[in-house]
């Protein structure tokens, strides 16, 4: 089984998720025993559900509040986001780098997600220790995010062995940065368990030939 993860990020108004939603319950076939998670924006969770119900796809959060419940303005917590969703992304880099997310953040999300049983991928480019469960390891080099410059696969799969070490709890290793249905399979192929895409994810045909060269 590969996974293969898709990360909207902030990209698309309801317009153009609306379509392509319609592109992909037209386009979409399912391969094997592979997985597929889809990441829209949380406001867009609850009309992925209600859309893609009869497909085998699961749906994820791109992220959750570090606090469990409370006086936490705009906050979406672990709890709220589990009646939509089975998985949750956290410590995405750009959420590090841009919405100054800590470490102690982190691990605060880690062990909400925990306890409300949504399925962790964290998302990590240098050796990190939490404690928790983790469904996936995401490997995202910096370098390779957004900039159509993925990191080779054979150097990227000898690094996330590396992170391995640092963090044991994980079931599955992804690689993300620059993926598209050119390379995907170069990270299959050295070891990878799936892969993260973002920017692909926007373009229905393309994430549709990623899952099926996975
Ligand atoms: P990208 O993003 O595929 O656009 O490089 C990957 C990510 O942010 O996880």
């Amino acid at each position: 089984m590969k996974i293969l993860v898709a990360n909207f990020k902030a990209e698309l108004n309801l317009s153009q998720i609306s379509k392509w939603l319609a592109d992909f319950k037209s386009q979409f076939r399912y391969k094997g025993s592979n997985q597929l998670i889809l990441c829209p924006p949380a406001i867009y969770l609850s009309l992925f559900k209600a859309e893609l119900t009869n497909l085998p796809i699961f749906l994820g959060s791109q992220d959750i509040s570090q606090f469990e419940a409370g006086k936490f303005t705009g906050e979406l917590t672990a709890k709220m986001v589990k009646d939509y969703a089975d998985y949750v992304l956290i410590g995405h880099s750009e959420r590090r780098r841009y919405l100054a997310e800590s470490k102690e953040a982190i691990q605060s999300k880690i062990t909400q997600a925990n306890l409300q049983g949504l399925k962790v991928i964290l998302c990590v480019e240098n050796p990190e220790v939490y404690q928790g469960q983790l469904f996936a390891l995401a490997y995202e080099p910096l370098s390779a995010i957004g900039t159509g410059v993925p990191e080779d696969s054979r150097d990227s799969f000898t690094k996330v062995q590396n992170l391995k070490k640092s963090i044991t709890q994980a079931n599955f290793c992804l690689y993300g940065g620059s993926v598209n249905s050119q390379n995907v399979n170069d990270y299959s192929k050295a070891g990878f368990d799936g892969v993260l895409v973002g920017a692909k994810s926007l373009n229905v045909s393309e994430l549709i030939q990623i899952f099926l060269n996975l």
